[in-house]
């Protein structure tokens, strides 16, 4: 596409980092095509939605935005102009033409292996071939075929290092939707890490579905990821390194070690369980106990003892009782999370566990809210722990009243801070003053900044 005129892209971004990640990439790809980005899906010529298939909740928000977009088009048509609409992400991938049969106005299904064909795909809709759905997993690789990246607004970014997973949690469609583990060869991970630092980016999140799986080739073999950590810690610029998700038996030692060498890794890990219950975690195919999970975090603490713990958790996994459950609720206790995700059971097609026996909807619902309710307990103590403290924040962006700025401590909360322009992308010791549920607020240390 040569196009010199400029037509207007929308993306919306579901779901997870992944997305985010490549929806910027998706960008940085039209954007060479003629496409500059808008906020708003009304004059856009162009409108993606990049798509989350986990629950079934998430898939099915794709449709009724679709039906607005729909309407959004019929009104845009009455004018005169024409919109496009692609859906891409693992909707895409897993539900491809179906997507078109639901929804005629699609123009566009693009699985996430493929996001580098774009362009040409638009050709090809410029060229009156009709809906292009491409859902294949392409030899090239989308990584190497995708264009450079650019300037940055944040000083922190999202870095794909990994996608897809072999592991078949009986509950996820994640090795459906993107498919098997692969790994980007460490030579292009550090050059586009350097090219974030070249661009004012200070702190990196290395992504991955099964991050701390990564086998990256690079010199001399195949690279781990705390290798790959120990190396983008040598970028000048980069000051902070994060990296998620991970899977709890990928965490080995040479990992747990790094997180005492390099003080580029920040101390929060987002390391999900799923459940406390060793039935239960057989049933979901997670290979590890209860027991080895709690032992794990030891490791982690003795090595690290002020890493705060994430998590991920499910309730009502087919096959729960209330005596399991109470072994979850025992495990948040015993971990103490700063911060969790959890979700209801939601059953995926083509997951093992979605035919099984199904908990109750408001056996669910109760459990949530439990859960909910004890999880809240431990973010609030953590949040309370940091009253007092100098922790050093990166300020990110302008903040919600005047004067303000908006950063992240090294535990990834948001701390927001009276401090002057010239402080965004700089890292500095804040003073915690106050804490909310979910952020907290502070002081500069050096008042003459
Ligand atoms: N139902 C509910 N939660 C799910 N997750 C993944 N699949 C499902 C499902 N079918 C949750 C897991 C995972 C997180 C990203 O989403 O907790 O870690
Ligand atoms: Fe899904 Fe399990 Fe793979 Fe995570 S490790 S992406 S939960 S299958």
């Amino acid at each position: 596409m040569n196009a010199p005129v400029s037509k207007k892209l929308f993306i919306r971004t579901y779901g997870c980092q992944m997305n985010v990640y490549d929806s910027e990439r998706m960008t940085e790809a039209l954007t060479g095509a003629g496409y500059e980005s808008v906020d708003t899906p009304d004059d856009a010529d162009l409108v993606l939605l990049n798509t989350c298939h986990i629950r079934e909740k998430a898939a099915e928000k794709v449709y009724s935005e679709l039906g607005r977009m729909r309407k959004l088009a019929e009104s845009k048509a009455e004018r005169g102009e024409t919109m496009r609409v692609g859906v891409t992400g693992c909707v895409a991938q897993a539900e491809g033409e179906e997507i078109v049969r639901r929804q005629p106005l699609v123009d566009l299904v693009v699985g996430p292996q493929a996001y580098h064909r774009l362009p040409a795909m638009l050709d090809a809709l410029d060229a009156g071939k009709g809906a292009q759905v491409l859902t294949d997993f392409p030899a090239e690789d989308k990584f190497a075929a995708l264009p450079q990246r650019t300037m940055r607004a944040s000083p922190s970014a999202f870095l794909s290092v990994q996608e897809g997973c072999d592991k078949f949690c009986a509950f996820c469609v994640v090795p459906y939707t993107r498919g098997a583990e692969f790994s980007r060869p460490v030579a292009q991970v550090m050059a586009e890490a350097r090219r974030l630092a070249s661009s004012g980016v200070r702190e990196v999140t290395l992504l991955g579905q099964n991050v701390n799986a990564y086998h990256g080739e690079g010199e001399g073999g195949t690279w781990s990821l705390a290798r790959l950590a120990r190396e983008i810690a040598t970028i000048e610029g980069i000051d902070r390194i994060r990296y998620t998700t991970s899977h709890p038996n990928d965490m080995d030692d040479d990992l747990i070690a790094a997180h005492a060498e390099v003080e580029e890794l920040m101390p929060y890990l987002h390391l999900p369980v799923q459940s406390g219950s060793d039935r239960m975690l057989k049933a979901m195919n997670r290979k590890h106990t209860a027991e080895g999970y709690l032992r794990l975090i030891e490791r982690i603490r003795a090595t690290r003892p002020d890493m705060a713990m994430s998590g991920d958790f499910i309730v009502g996994f087919p096959g729960e009782t209330d005596a399991d459950f109470e072994e979850t609720l025992a495990l948040v206790d015993a971990v103490g999370y700063a911060h969790a995700f959890s979700f209801k059971y939601s059953p995926r097609p083509g997951t093992p566990a979605s035919t099984a026996e199904q908990v109750p909807e408001p056996v669910k619902e109760t459990r949530l809210a439990t859960l909910n309710d004890r999880l809240r307990v431990h973010q609030v103590r953590f949040q309370e722990s940091c009253i007092g403290r100098t922790m050093p924040v990166l300020f990110e962006k302008t903040g919600r009243e005047d004067g303000q700025l908006t950063g992240r401590s090294p535990y990834l909360q948001p701390v927001h801070v009276l401090a002057p322009e010239s402080a965004l992308r700089q890292i500095l010791p804040v003073r915690i003053d106050a804490v909310f549920p979910n952020s907290l607020s502070g002081t500069l240390v050096d008042a003459t900044f």
